[in-house]
């Protein structure tokens, strides 16, 4: 008895034809013209009876031929696919839509379609991902209340890159892909980490770097932390400003957020006129040394050194700024002055007005 028969007859055929396993061999003898047709006829169709089998056989356009017509058309392109292919060229099964509204399969076909397919999915997949970190870097840096003027600086375009090029190589960020254990982990990425401490004379770029190694930091991270730009003057006068004042922020909040943020640029430290004032320098401690103490990631920038700066804001401040950067991190700033392009070059006065 032929095999693929005897499934449609025992099996299928008896419970919706009615007819038993004999009865249809029988009808196959007689009726040659169902032969071809016992395939698509054990794959789809429920067979009502004798005569509708016979109306099939004849190719009529009713339901069940129709649905023959299908199943025709159906084997026709699976005896055209590649071995084991089982997506008749779709590709795969079970859709669903990504984040971008893209639909991707979530099963593949093992045919070469199925697996470009996949490729190819596995693209849009991963750029959902990027557009997804895309915008939480974005959003982290919106948050960051960098100045205008710098929120674009990138380390790549720093001017110092022409005088001082390991220097902006180090403050970039590490290709902590190729970190994949602990002990490379070390190597690349942790002298990048921490705190950093740029001094130097006036316009050298101090602000530029700091906003720009920022930048590396927040893509490093994919965005998913917390960051403040602040200048010690600022940051004075939103303390002054908690006082006496009954709403909004008491002082309290103010120096909370310095000390919980996860990366916190300080610009122009030790430029504030009366920084011998013990409250100045009791606030600024209170910022400096909660950070120390809480390990927590500060980019500072000053005109001074660290012995000036100790001179001006006291040990105590200055030797917490030390512990946290370590002697690698303070950067002594090196080069001409940015913004003083010299008066023999005839865009200098442009480039200062666009300031
Ligand atoms: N990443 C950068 N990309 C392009 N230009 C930059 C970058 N960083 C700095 N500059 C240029 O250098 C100028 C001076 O830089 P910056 O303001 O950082 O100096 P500074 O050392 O912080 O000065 P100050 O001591 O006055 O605060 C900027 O106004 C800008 O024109
Ligand atoms: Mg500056
Ligand atoms: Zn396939």
């Amino acid at each position: 008895m032929c095999s693929r028969f005897c499934v449609a007859g025992s099996v299928r055929g008896e419970e919706t034809t009615g007819m038993d396993t004999k009865q249809l061999e029988a009808l196959m003898v007689s009726e040659p013209a169902l032969e071809p047709l016992v395939l698509p006829l054990t794959q789809m169709i429920l067979l009502p009876s004798t005569e509708k089998l016979l109306e099939i056989a004849k190719g009529g356009d009713g339901y069940h031929g129709r649905r023959l017509q299908a199943g025709r058309q159906r084997d026709a392109l699976q005896r055209e696919r590649p071995e084991g292919c089982w997506c008749l060229g779709v590709g795969g099964k079970e859709t669903r839509s990504l984040a971008t509204g893209v639909e991707v399969f979530d099963t593949y076909c093992p045919c070469p379609d199925g697996q470009k397919l996949q490729g190819e999915h596995k693209g849009l997949r991963s750029k959902a991902k990027y557009e997804k970190e895309a915008a939480d870097i974005w959003a982290c840096w919106q948050k960051a209340e960098i100045p205008a003027l710098y929120q674009g600086f990138r380390l790549s375009e720093h001017p110092i890159g022409k005088t001082d090029k390991a220097l902006v190589a180090r403050l970039q960020s590490p290709p902590s892909g190729l970190a994949d254990n602990d002990a490379e982990w070390e190597r690349l990425v942790t002298p990048w980490m921490g705190s950093w401490y740029f001094w130097g004379p006036v316009g050298i770029g101090k602000t530029g770097l700091a906003v720009s190694y920022a930048r590396e930091y927040v893509i490093f991270y994919g965005g998913d932390f917390s960051i403040l730009y602040r200048s010690v003057p600022d940051l004075l006068t939103e303390l002054r400003s908690t006082y006496g004042r009954h709403e909004g922020e008491s002082e309290a909040d103010v120096l909370a957020k310095y000390r919980k943020v996860e990366l916190l640029i300080l610009d122009e430290l030790g430029v504030e006129s009366d920084s011998g004032s013990g409250w100045l320098q009791d606030r600024l401690y209170q910022v400096i040394g909660g950070r120390h103490a809480d390990n927590m990631p500060t980019i500072f920038t000053s005109n001074l050194s660290i012995a000036q700066l100790s001179k001006k804001l006291g040990e105590r401040i200055a030797w917490r700024v030390v512990e946290m950067c370590g002697q690698e991190h303070i950067i002594e700033v090196k080069g001409p002055n940015l913004r003083d392009k010299g008066p023999a070059k005839p865009k200098a006065k442009d480039v200062r007005g666009s300031l």
